[in-house]
């Protein structure tokens, strides 16, 4: 029996890196929103690769990090293929503290979709406590604003990346540092 509060997993929104996979057998990794209320689990998933594939093979793993490069990455790239492990055929990115894989059932919408999760295998591999890093959390900020400024091309998003790279500039350690070089890199924007 898996209890989904070991994993951290809180009521509200908590930010992880969703794995799927392809009908070809190609994992994928995105950031997403893992949304509790009470014991339901789902996800609030637009238009997306990672959306096609559960739409494939209903399943999905949530991959629980706190690595701010790994979130640029998988915001704004592909990851490839061999930064991925597979447990019982399914991608679990490689070195990550925890894990969880879930079935999923979809109630397809024209633009978003919600996607039920339930848990069916986890693993904890490292537990440490984790002090807030505002640098960590603007990081995740500017990522969100960068998947919405590479769709929309708005300048409103690249002032709102600016503003947390201040953020970053002050609070953040070398990771937080990387990611946003990493980000600005990956919208093809200089600073
Ligand atoms: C922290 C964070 C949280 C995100 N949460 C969601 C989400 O809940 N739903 C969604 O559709 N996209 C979300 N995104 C955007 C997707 O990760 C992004 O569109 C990604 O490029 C989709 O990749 P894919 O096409 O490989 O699936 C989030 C991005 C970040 C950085």
């Amino acid at each position: 029996m898996i209890n989904i509060d070991d994993f951290g997993i809180h009521e509200g929104i908590s930010e992880i890196i969703l794995t799927t996979l392809s009908p070809d057998g190609i994992p994928n990794a995105a950031p997403m929103g893992l949304h509790r209320k009470g014991k339901r689990l789902f996800a609030r998933i637009y238009n997306s690769k990672t959306l096609d594939n559960i739409l494939s093979k209903p399943a999905a793993a949530a991959n629980i990090t706190d690595d701010p490069v790994l979130f640029v990455q998988s915001a704004l790239s592909d990851i490839e293929p061999e930064r991925f492990e597979f447990v019982e055929g399914f991608p679990i990115l490689k070195d990550v503290p925890g894990w969880l894989i879930f079935d999923c059932a979809c109630k397809r919408g024209e633009k978003l979709s919600v996607v039920e999760l339930s848990p069916v295998k986890g693993k904890i591999i490292e537990q440490k406590p984790k002090p807030v890093n505002r640098g960590f959390n603007a990081v995740i900020e500017a990522a969100i604003h960068a998947t919405r400024y590479v769709s929309l091309k708005e300048r409103k998003y690249l002032d709102c990346i600016e503003y947390y790279n201040t953020i970053v500039k002050k609070c953040g350690g070398a990771r937080e540092k990387e990611a946003m070089r990493l980000l600005y890199e990956l919208i093809e924007y200089q600073e």
